[in-house]
């Protein structure tokens, strides 16, 4: 048997083999969530390609990123990467474009993103990522917009304050920080670094990586627990307090961000007990569509990204998972008499096409095992045609929750499936019965 790559995930139809597989329906739930909440929020769809030239991410994304291409040389002899990230090929495809489209752009795409990292518990070598972006807006506006966006995604999907937060922190506060006793500013993303990662390192690996750069662990320290609002900071916390979304941010200078492109405002949303990696980051970049345009096009810009992993850990532990749910059939067609086969088949089409999720056996089944199928579906109702004494059609709809029983023409059996699944009745199509 041929194993699947470390790293990477099957997804099955559930419910699951096992508890720990990944949910196919877990994962649709989730990107309903997060395409209906950017809709709400005026965010147009786009995508990319998921080859990239190499050279888009070593331009600007950070050593960290670089060390977990997936980069190969293609038979044209071009060098490339399977993209680790959507935020370059973005500022990639807006500084082409933006010509076309009225500012501020607010777009959102679900891209399936690979990076070659050790394996742990939220970290994967492929993750899907919920990225919501502005670009074309400098006032702070835009950034609390999008941390709005973000808390009311996961709010839409069950989550409370209680728990995660959003720890919003600024590159500026920690540019001053840092301009005010390191005077090389070369060596300032290597800072951001050894910030970075001060919650995931042990205190003397962070000591000297400080140290090398002239600074004492303790001022670090200080300096994140003074947690003192810039003023472009505040005018964002007033601007999610006037939301109503203030319990959901505090000011937490222990974020600094891992990506070498930020340059204002920074944010990660993280699980409140703090047993999660972060559930997603993101932040201002003003600089890299400029960068990425060799200087043609001056695009502000700002957006985040939000895993599916650490996302469906947590949404199982808090047991919102379930919310999923699973595809259930509206109707099981039963094809008990095979001399009625044609005539099933026909009402089974006349279902579909009035928009109910139907099934039926594909091949002559003992009827035992068809209602077996049927329960195991999770179909709400079983259909099965019978040919009255003078030769007419009738179908027995069986309600299984119920347990009730009518005996209707076939073509008002899709009403009866709709009246008993929630499923609107539309008057633009047609219901046309068989026989
Ligand atoms: P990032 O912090 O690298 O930011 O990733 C954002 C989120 O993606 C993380 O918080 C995490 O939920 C998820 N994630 C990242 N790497 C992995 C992994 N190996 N396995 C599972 N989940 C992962 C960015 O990628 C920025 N480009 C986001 C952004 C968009 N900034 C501005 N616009």
């Amino acid at each position: 048997m041929i194993e699947r790559l470390p790293g990477f995930r099957d997804f099955y139809p559930a419910p699951t083999p096992d508890p720990d597989a990944w949910s196919a329906d877990l994962r649709g739930h989730i990107f309903e969530t997060w395409r209906d909440t950017a809709r709400r929020y005026g965010f147009r769809e786009y995508d990319g390609p998921p080859l990239e030239p190499l050279e888009l991410y070593t331009l600007k994304s950070g050593a960290e990123i670089v060390g977990q291409l997936y980069n190969f040389q293609d038979k044209g002899g071009r060098d490339v990467a399977l993209r680790p990230e959507m935020t370059p090929t973005l500022a990639r495809m807006a500084a082409a474009r933006e010509r076309h489209y009225r500012k501020p752009l607010k777009w959102f795409a679900i891209p399936q993103l690979f990076r070659y990292e050790r394996q742990q518990k939220g970290r994967l070598r492929e993750h899907f990522q919920f990225n919501a972006d502005i670009l074309g807006e400098k006032h702070p506006g835009a950034d609390a917009e999008l941390i709005a966006l973000l808390i009311d995604s996961l709010r839409a999907l069950g989550l409370t304050a209680a728990d995660f937060v959003v720890r919003l922190s600024s590159r500026n506060a920690w540019q001053d920080f840092y301009a005010r006793r390191q005077p090389d500013p070369e060596r300032a993303y290597e800072f951001y670094q050894a910030v970075d990662k001060l919650e995931r390192e042990p205190a003397e690996v962070s000591r000297a990586r400080l140290a090398a750069l002239g600074f004492a662990l303790e001022e670090v320290r200080e300096f994140i627990a003074s947690a003192a609002p810039t003023p472009e900071l505040r005018q964002i916390l007033d601007d999610l307090a006037a939301r109503g979304l203030a319990e959901f941010v505090r000011v937490d200078y222990g974020v600094i961000r891992g990506l070498a492109y930020y340059t204002g405002p920074v944010f990660e949303a993280f699980d409140r007990r703090g047993e999660f990696r972060a559930i997603a980051g993101g932040g201002r970049y003003d600089n890299l569509v400029k960068l990425i345009s060799g200087g043609r096009v001056d695009l502000p810009a700002l957006g985040f990204g939000m895993g599916d992993v650490v996302l469906s850990e947590l949404l199982k532990a808090r047991g919102l998972d379930a919310r999923a749910g699973t595809a259930a059939l509206d109707g099981f067609v039963l094809i008990e008499d095979e001399t009625l086969r044609h005539d099933s088949l026909r009402l089974v089409q006349a279902l579909r096409a009035a928009g109910l999720a139907v099934d039926h056996p594909l091949a002559p089944t003992k009827p035992d095992k068809q209602f077996k199928r049927a329960l195991e579906a999770g179909a709400r109702h079983t259909v099965r045609l019978e040919r009255t004494p003078d030769g007419t059609l009738r179908a027995r709809v069986k309600t299984l929750a119920t347990r009730t029983e009518a005996c209707l023409p076939p073509a008002q059996v899709a009403a009866r499936l709709k009246a008993g699944s929630g499923t609107q009745p539309s008057a633009d199509r047609s219901e046309p019965g068989p026989g």
